[in-house]
């Protein structure tokens, strides 16, 4: 039975990379059961087995006690579905925080529903910037961390950010990485990190074992919806296949635009994959020989394991992986983004690296409920 004076906190969450960051923060909430209480609603942004469920499974978050079903549809009305159903569920469940992760349509969705009705909001990984307004995450970030009044930054830039916007010091809290702590997690189930279970990938880290290999994904607007960008970056992985495997998961919304252009025949070691859940990707990506991406969260876990990461991207809202990490921006551009590959696998791989951005310690999600606690 919860204890009715225990605080009521009420997570939202609905794209792949909001799961890796409840999961610990509802682990760490969960050991307070006579202070705190929580609700986990997903809005239903994601739905495929291997977006969603799969990850749960895995990172053994709760069942939802809500799921609202919204799916795919333009942003306008994809986020104003979740925001007229969220509303319904905080006028009936009346928590007193309301927790969102990331940059997600799904984060946004949650904050503002929360803010209209005077619910404090609390957004964990807030303060990243690109300083670019076309990308949808951008928007997303501003407005999550204009209506929150609790904003739990993963590293100092993000302070700045906040700062300069005119957001009090008194709501910003520098708790660290919370997608960190999930992968120093799992990073000590050595057993489950030695074999890959997707279909099609049966043995796959046995065939790479000792081979220099890249891994890649890509789903962001402007790398996939743009059919030249996204024919010049698969056609530069194409050629490195010639050289060393290239493994490939493929994001549901890439691979809808690569059905719908003519690209050419894939040399074998070019392995297009169904996307993966947490495991097998982390089994694949600690021994990558360099990571192609344009992901977020990518860019921050090979910073952590101190493999070379490329991101196929103008900018990054996340400096640290750049200052502190393996990190480096690379344009789209075939030859150059060939040859950046190139010299990355050149280079020797550092393995764990010397120096880790402040507090990516595994402990982020502790000092966020520890803030929580000690709220009114
Ligand atoms: C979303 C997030 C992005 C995050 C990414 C990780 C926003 C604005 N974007 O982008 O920040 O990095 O998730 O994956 O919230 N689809 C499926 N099956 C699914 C989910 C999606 O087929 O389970 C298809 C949809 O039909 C849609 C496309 O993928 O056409 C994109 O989904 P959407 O949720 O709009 O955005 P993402 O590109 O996944």
């Amino acid at each position: 039975m919860s204890d009715t004076r225990a605080k009521k906190i009420l997570h939202v969450v609905g794209a792949r990379p909001n799961f890796m960051k409840v999961a610990p923060v509802m682990k760490a909430v969960a050991k307070h059961p006579g202070r705190l209480q929580q609700v986990l609603v997903h809005t239903g942004q994601h739905y495929d087995y291997q977006m969603s469920a799969l990850f749960f499974e895995e990172l053994e978050i709760p069942e939802p006690d809500y799921n609202l079903g919204i799916g795919s549809d333009s942003h306008g009305a994809q986020t104003g579905r979740m925001l007229i159903e969220t509303e319904t569920i905080l006028l009936q469940e009346r928590p007193d925080w309301v927790v969102v992760y990331g940059d997600t349509n799904s984060a946004l969705a949650g904050a503002l529903a929360a803010a209209k009705l005077h619910i404090p909001v609390a957004h964990v990984e807030a303060g990243l910037r690109s300083f670019d307004r076309t990308m949808p995450e951008e928007v997303n970030r501003i407005v999550t961390d204009q209506v929150a009044s609790l904003l739990f930054t993963p590293s100092r830039d993000g302070d700045q950010n906040l700062l300069h916007e005119g957001i009090s010091k008194e709501k910003i809290e520098f708790v660290g990485n919370v997608m960190i702590d999930t992968l120093a997690q799992a990073l000590t189930r050595e057993e489950r990190l030695s074999y890959t279970t997707a279909p099609g990938t049966e043995g796959l880290l046995e065939q790479l074992n000792g081979r220099q290999y890249v891994l890649t994904t890509l789903h962001r607007p402007s790398n996939v919806d743009d059919p030249r960008a996204l024919s010049d970056i698969v056609s530069a992985l194409g050629d490195i296949s010639a050289k060393v495997p290239v493994i490939f998961p493929v994001h549901p919304r890439t691979q809808k635009r690569m059905q719908e252009m003519s690209l050419r025949e894939w040399p074998s070691e070019f392995r297009l994959l169904e996307p993966l859940g947490y495991f097998d990707f982390l089994a694949l990506m600690r021994k990558a020989a360099a990571v192609v991406t344009d992901s977020g969260g990518i860019q921050e876990e090979t910073t952590y394991l101190g493999i070379p990461c490329l991101t196929v991207r103008p900018n990054t809202e996340r400096p640290v992986t750049i200052t502190h990490g393996t990190n480096a921006l690379v344009s789209s551009h075939p030859e150059v983004l060939l040859s950046a590959i190139e010299a990355a696998l050149r280079r020797q791989r550092s393995g764990t690296p010397a120096v880790r951005p402040e507090l990516w310690d595994g402990r982020a999600s502790q000092r966020i409920v520890d803030v929580l606690l000690r709220m009114d």
